[in-house]
Parts: C-alpha cells; structure tokens; sequence
C-alpha cells in the first residue's frame, strides 16, 4: 500500500498554490466532504438509523424520505459552522437558509441536492449528494433570495458525491474533474481518477422509456434512431440504461461515456422538465462542460440560463458531445419547420410546445 496518495486536502492546497482556488474556496469544499462522509455512513446504515424520523412532504411535493431530512441536516449542521457562507438553498427546503448571526459570515452561497436519486433507497441502490458553489454579494448587502438566482456559467465549484458500493466525490473547481474514492477505513478521499474525460462519441444513451408518448418530435426522432441500431441511420446498434439516479447516471457517462435525457415532455405543462436546475442541472452541466461534455436543453446551453426560481425545473440532455449536438440539431430543424428522413405520420404530430 502507498501511503503518499494524493488526499483531497492535499488536491485543495495544490490548487491554492496554484492561485486557482481561494483559502476559503478549500475550507468550505472541505466541510462539503466532511458532510458527505456523515451522510456516507448514513446512507450505508439504511434503516438502521431511520425508524423514528418523522416524514413529511417536500416543496416539490414529493414525500421525503427520513434519509432525505438526515443528509439535510448534516449539510446545514457542518456547513454553517464552517464560516465560510451566507446562505444555502437546498432542494428539501422551500426557502434559502441564511447563516444565523452567531457564525462568521463567509463569501459563499451553497446549493444542494441532500439525497439525488432517493427513490433509490428503499432498493439498496445508488444515490448521491450534488452540490453548487457560487459567491455571494460583497459589502453590507443583505442576502436575498435573487443572489441564488445566477446563472450555472458563475460557479465557482460544484460536485456530487455517490453513495454506490465505493463511496466517490467527483469535483471540478474549474480546471478539470477530479474523481476521489473514499478510503472508508482510514476515512480519507484520496485522488484515484485524475482529469476525467468524457469520449466524444457514445454507443450509449439513457432516458426513462415510459414517457415516450409525451415526449417532443426530435427526442422521438433521436431515440428511434438509436433503437434502429446498425440498420439504421445511425449504422451502429446502441445500448439503453436507466438507474433513475442522476448521479449514477453522469458518474457512467463520465466513465465510458454516453448520453443523457430528462427533456421536456407534454405529461404535465407546469413542469418543464424533470430535473431542478440550481442544484441537478447546474452542477452536472458544470462537470460535464470541465470532461469535455455538452450540456442543454435541446435548445440552449443550460448554464447560460439566468434562474427564475429556486426550484425551476429544466429539460437536460447532456453528456457526450457528439450527441448532445445531434439533439441540439434535431430540436433546431424541427422548430425550424425542416422536413426530415424521419418525418413519418408517427412522428410528425405536432408538439404541444410549437406557436405555429
Ligand atoms: O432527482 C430527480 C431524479 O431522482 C434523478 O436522480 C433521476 O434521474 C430522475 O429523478 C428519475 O426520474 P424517474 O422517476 O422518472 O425515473
Ligand atoms: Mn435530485
């Protein structure tokens, strides 16, 4: 065993040598890690550690799950206490929590997904913390709401850690992504993927199949074509995943590449989209973008979109490059009028999202 490994602390103070991160940067992804090795062990006690919390309903209306209000906890806990925030806006709460009076009040915001994938749970299967680092207003200004309300292309730093059979935290502070394994006996996150890389082309893609009939013309357009495989226009055969757990969705696209899909659909108008944007969407669209992916809605690069609410929701293709730019190409010729091969009485019904 080499005991000279690169740890993730030792990663954090190269990259301040480097002028790349600030000391305050490091301190606050320090304590993101030490969050995340709480809720690890959580995560990995399963009901061991939830028979008497109580469950209640989130602001996306969904039931929390008692693992969801513990890794929750365990962020605001470790988090504020570190003194490098202002405020945290989290998926399982309706409003941003602001840094009460008696901590020291940092430079940073910090938005996150506690538990991404927590259907999961219940089936012992892999789930995920996200997290998002932006900076917050200077001065005396007061933090509000619309300070979270920025654009993916402003963070300073995002990751997601995966509670799967190895515990991993994937992190990009804006020079590449780095993947750490976690040494659970020793309890250090050492450096075992270096400068991850996502292939530019894929045989791969993922997307929950059973919306097919809500979905818009040139995501039927693309999947028909992927399912063709070798005979047709794609001459090559594909494979379909689906793990219904982001994070463990863009951990294997970073891996062996591939694509992914949560793209707007017609099942529910209110809701465009599946995913949030200011802690799913943003973050992986953030790490994607530092492999070499390509994230977007079909129609326009997610990170460039000025946020509305904390809780939007946003249609996500993202992962390799090739693909998403075939998806982007789709959406154009289809809001374009452009006739396609594809066109067929299948697919050419008309969308519910198009005004002409
Ligand atoms: O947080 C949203 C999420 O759980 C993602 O992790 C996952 O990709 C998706 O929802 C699963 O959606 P569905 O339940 O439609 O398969
Ligand atoms: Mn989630």
């Amino acid at each position: 065993m080499s005991y000279h490994r690169v740890t993730l602390s030792k990663f954090l103070l190269e990259r301040r040598k480097e002028g790349a991160i600030d000391p305050e940067l490091a301190s606050l992804i320090n304590d993101i890690e030490s969050a995340c090795k709480y809720v690890a062990a959580a995560v990995s006690r399963g009901r061991l550690n939830t028979m008497e919390v109580n469950v209640s309903v989130n602001v996306q209306g969904e039931e929390q799950k008692p693992l969801d209000v513990i890794a929750n906890d365990i962020f605001l806990k470790i988090c504020e206490e570190g003194d490098q925030l202002q405020g945290m806006v989290s998926e399982e709460m309706e409003q941003p929590y602001i840094i009460p009076p008696e901590h020291k009040k940092g430079k940073y915001l910090l938005i996150f997904d506690p538990l991404d994938g927590s259907s999961n749970l219940d089936l012992n299967l892999t789930v995920g913390s996200i997290f998002s680092i932006l900076k917050g207003p200077v001065g005396n200004e007061p933090l509000k709401e619309h300070h979270f309300l920025r654009p993916g292309r402003e963070q300073v730093a995002a990751g997601f850690t995966l509670y799967g059979p190895t515990v991993m935290l994937i992190l990009t502070v804006g020079n590449g992504v780095h993947g750490f394994t976690l040494d659970r006996e020793v309890g250090i996150f050492t450096l075992t993927h270096p400068n991850m890389r996502i292939v530019e082309s894929t045989k791969e893609f993922a997307i929950n199949a059973s919306n097919e009939r809500f979905w818009e013309p040139p995501v039927k357009r693309y999947v028909e074509e992927c399912i063709k495989g070798k005979t047709g226009p794609r001459g090559k055969d594909f494979n379909m995943r689906w793990i219904a757990s982001m994070v463990a969705e863009v951990y294997r696209i970073l891996i062996r590449g591939g694509l992914f899909m949560y793209p707007r659909d017609t099942k529910d108008l209110s809701k465009p989209g599946r995913l949030r944007l200011l802690y799913e969407a943003n973050p992986m669209g953030f790490i994607v973008e530092q492999a070499g992916g390509m994230i977007s809605t079909g129609r326009e690069c997610i990170l460039d979109i000025v946020p509305q609410s904390l809780h939007q929701r946003i249609p996500v293709i993202l992962g390799s490059k090739e693909e998403v730019e075939r998806l982007n190409q789709y959406h154009y010729d289809y809001d374009s009028g452009k006739p396609t091969e594809f066109d067929s009485p299948l697919f050419s019904t008309r969308s519910l999202f198009r005004n002409d």
